[in-house]
């Protein structure tokens, strides 16, 4: 666990241009779906965060050699070596993604042991979607205790048809490259097809897996024997992209992402202008700069699989709902618990009602909001606070400063080279913060 928070305070007008480095929720995938190759893969634009280095920890647990080169955000993962297919609950147990390694390790060694994976608290995120398809594929796959235990027979040359109850991002992943051991046809219908989940297709073509998309969602892989190393460059994050856009619209800036891919936010960007802003795309839809306007309009936004409202924007998007005027209906229909930035964003005097059972939120645009210190729960709502310090009144602590490292590779340096006033600071230098006393939280109905 870090220590200390990051401190926020009330900024001008983002202003200027911002890189983006690869999305975490494609270069977590990609890394594990070098287990299906032999040889030394090359990655670049990898972004330096916690969770990377997890997932390296966790492959070179099974023999790969590693080299990640921070500066150049090039990562070198040689997989020849790989001798193990069992990781226990301290290296699965830190984030969801270390799931992703089971249809890998099946699909080379005919079998793994995996302890049940960790990840952010933002509902039950069981794994039975990721089972249910590998049964279909002719695993056995049990249930012991805290782990997976799953096997089958030598390499494979049979048609599958499997068919998702969800489009779920991470079974959709697993049974794709589980699939690429199959010399047969493994269609996979109602499959998630996220933007990350392309990026990962791309690396499987590269090593030489057949895989081509039918209307309206199935996804058909062929896979073969020996799969080859790749050299890929990571797709931008589009989370981290959304950040930036939405930081700049909440302090009524000017910004230009030239690496951004407008078609994966195409709805987020819908609603941006919806809200007032100006919102402009380059050539091919590559480079998207956002002119905010001060006064902006709340408005009703739903979360959804791809191409809906991606539900890793929804926290951040509801803090520009907080700054808007009027009333905005939020509903969070991926995860069924995905709304704990609510009651810290209270404590600035956000005024936010839930219900529906967590998955609806009502949010009535008011003025300002305060500094206060507020604790994130994870990932997306480290973000939404670090946005809400940006525009409150006064100094913003944000606590938990762990989920702001696992998703973001220096996102703070980033804001702060284009106006942001956030810093890092570690518990010990907080003498002189003692004294700060943040202004007195509005009293709302909400928190009364
Ligand atoms: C991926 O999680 C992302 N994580 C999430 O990002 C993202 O929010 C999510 O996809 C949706 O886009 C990574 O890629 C590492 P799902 P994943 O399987 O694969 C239920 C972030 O902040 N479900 O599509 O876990 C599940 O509980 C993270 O970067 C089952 O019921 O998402 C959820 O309600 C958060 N059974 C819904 O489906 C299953 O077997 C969507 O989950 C699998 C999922």
């Amino acid at each position: 666990m870090i220590n200390g928070y990051i401190l926020v305070e009330r900024s001008e007008k983002l202003c200027g241009e911002a890189s983006l480095y690869g999305a975490k929720n494609a270069v977590l995938v990609i890394m594990a779906s070098l287990l299906l190759s032999r040889g030394k893969s090359v990655l670049s634009n990898v972004p330096n965060s916690a969770d990377v280095i997890q997932m390296i920890s966790l492959l070179q647990k099974l023999g790969a050699k590693i080299f990640f080169d921070e500066a150049s955000h090039i990562l070198e993962i040689d997989t020849t070596q790989i001798n193990s297919f069992e990781l226990g609950p301290e290296l699965m147990g830190k984030m969801r993604s270390s799931i992703l390694v089971m249809g890998p390790l099946l699909a080379r060694f005919r079998k793994v042991k995996v302890a049940l994976p960790g990840g952010c608290l933002i509902g039950s995120r069981p794994i039975n979607f990721h089972v249910k398809g590998f049964k279909r594929m002719g695993a056995k796959v049990e249930n012991q205790g805290n782990f997976l235990e799953a096997s089958c027979d030598g390499p494979q040359e049979k048609d599958y048809r499997i068919v998702l109850d969800y489009p779920s991002v991470g079974a959709t992943e697993n049974l794709m490259m589980f699939a690429a051991s199959n010399s047969g046809k493994t269609t996979i219908i109602n499959a998630a097809l996220e933007p990350e989940v392309f990026d990962l297709i791309q690396v499987l073509k590269k090593m030489g897996v057949e895989v081509w998309t039918e209307a309206p969602a199935t996804l058909n892989i062929r896979g073969a024997k020996f799969l080859k190393p790749v050299m890929h460059e990571i797709v931008s994050d589009r989370l981290e992209a959304g950040s930036i856009l939405l930081a700049t619209a909440i302090t009524g800036g000017d910004v230009y992402l030239p690496q951004a891919r407008a078609q994966d936010k195409d709805i987020f960007l819908n609603k941006l202008e919806e809200m007032g802003h100006k919102v402009e795309i380059g050539n091919g839809g590559i480079g998207v700069r956002l002119k905010a306007v001060p006064f902006t309009k709340a408005i009703n936004f739903r979360t959804g699989v791809y191409p809906g409202f991606p539900t890793d924007l929804q926290a951040p998007m509801m803090v520009a709902q907080c700054f808007a005027s009027g009333k905005s209906l939020i509903e969070e229909t991926v995860f069924e618990s995905r709304m704990m930035h609510v009651q810290e964003l209270r404590k600035m005097g956000a005024q936010i009602s839930i219900y529906n059972y967590g998955s609806k939120a009502s949010v009535r645009g008011v003025g300002t909001l305060y500094g206060a210190e507020v604790i994130a729960s994870d990932i997306r709502a480290s973000c939404a606070l670090v946005l809400a310090g940006l525009a409150a009144e006064g100094k913003t602590k944000v606590f938990g400063m762990h989920h702001w490292k696992r998703g973001y590779d220096g996102l703070e340096k980033k804001l702060a080279s284009i106006g942001a006033k956030i810093s890092f600071v570690a518990h010990h230098q907080d003498e002189d913060e003692k004294k700060m006393v943040s202004r007195p939280k509005q009293v709302t109905a909400a928190n009364l």
